[in-house]
């Protein structure tokens, strides 16, 4: 985020019309039991959201070097980008064109071919099918030249990667993040190194996950034996950027800042928690010092798989630099494991009860709102 971009939201917060809580949003909203437990809908969520948009599947920092690969899951599509030669990034369906063995796992470094694991077809990293080693006679009344690897669109920007499985036009990342990008610039992701990322799996479902980076007004019930003492629940920022959001959670260390006098120069990024929600499946958050990144898949209308990693402004330098890192991945995970998503597995079971016919979202939980309603609209899509 620029400089000019903090001043500004600084002073929204010093207004003097400033609600507390607030600001609120225009309006509140019902949402029923089933968006989150209708298998039926889980399938087109699948369809109009997780296959038909761009999809944030990582960072280019995963993939930096020709032969860099990384896998994803694009709403049931499995797929991998690769760095090329020439340092442009190309994605294809995780598949072999053999018998649809899966070609790569996680990310790493494929070398200049990607070589299938069963029987060893061999493509190059362009993804034309280079050899079918100690087999081609075998084959030989199969062309190889229709046996490429299936091409998916892919964009990359900002340090970001993005790639949607379905046909359609060319993804950029720009068109991806409807605005956000004009903020994330600022950081120059593509120069920030990964520490580390975990995977695990919660039973809820994928909108939960979200739903649990929306709002500060749990903070004081839930959080209460641990973050509660540090933030605000009743004040935020908030700001739409197509169907993606901005929210900002304020640490009470602010009203220091907010005290200083005129003409002295602020800050606002050291007393917030900058959550980009970027629909359907990635929220990327800026903490004063570091990155987080948290990439969702949904697996089932009740389980979702969950990666969070951790992002460094440069490579650590020392053991206990990284330690510093790998340390505020184990305080988060600690609080959203043992206090958020324990919360959310029940209300996914209420929920899935028939018992509870809606929930509602207030107009203090602007974020959340929004989220929702873009995922309405995605769905009304024709
Ligand atoms: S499935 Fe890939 S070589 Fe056989
Ligand atoms: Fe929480």
């Amino acid at each position: 985020m620029n400089p000019e971009r903090e001043r500004e939201l600084l002073a929204r917060l010093e207004a003097p019309d400033a609600q507390r809580p607030g600001p609120l949003g225009a309006r509140s909203m019902k949402n029923a039991a089933s968006a989150y437990s209708d298998p039926e809908r889980f399938q087109r969520e699948l369809e109009r959201l997780f296959r038909g948009r761009p999809l944030l599947v990582g960072l280019s920092a995963e993939c930096a070097r020709p032969g860099d690969f990384l896998s994803a899951n694009l709403g049931g599509v499995p797929v991998f980008v690769v760095r090329q030669g020439d340092g442009s990034l190309r994605g294809f369906v995780n598949a072999c064109r053999h018998r649809a063995a899966t070609l790569v796992e996680g990310c790493g470094h494929a070398g200049r071919a990607i070589v299938c694991p069963y029987h060893g077809w061999t493509y190059q990293l362009d993804g034309a099918l280079r050899a079918r080693p100690g087999a081609e006679p075998g084959f030989d009344d199969v062309d190889r030249a229709g046996l490429s690897l299936h091409p998916i669109a892919v964009g990359e920007g900002y340090g970001l990667v993005f790639a949607r499985a379905a046909a359609g036009p060319p993804v950029t990342a720009d068109a991806a993040l409807c605005g956000a990008e004009r903020e994330l610039a600022h950081h120059d992701l593509a120069s920030w190194v990964p520490i580390e990322t975990r995977t695990f799996e919660v039973p809820i479902n994928w909108k939960l996950v979200i739903d649990t980076f929306t709002e500060p007004y749990h903070i004081p019930w839930l959080h209460k034996a641990s973050i509660a003492p540090h933030y605000y629940f009743d004040r935020w920022i908030f700001d739409a950027f197509g169907p993606h959001g901005r929210f900002i959670g304020l640490r009470k260390t602010l009203a220091a800042e907010l005290e200083k006098p005129p003409g002295e120069p602020r800050a606002l990024l050291p007393h917030a928690t900058t959550q980009y929600l970027l629909l359907p499946n990635a929220v990327l958050v800026h903490q004063i010092d570091h990155f987080e990144l948290w990439r969702l898949q949904p697996l089932a209308v009740d389980r979702t798989r969950v990666s969070t990693s951790v992002i460094a402004p440069r490579a650590p330098v020392s053991e206990r630099e990284r330690a510093y890192f790998v340390k505020n991945l184990d305080v988060l995970l600690g609080v959203t494991n043992s206090e958020d998503f324990p919360m959310m597995a029940r209300i996914q079971q209420n929920l899935a009860s028939g018992a509870v016919p809606e929930v509602v979202y207030g107009k203090m939980e602007p974020a959340l709102v929004h989220f929702h309603e873009s995922v309405a609209a995605a769905l009304a899509e024709s």
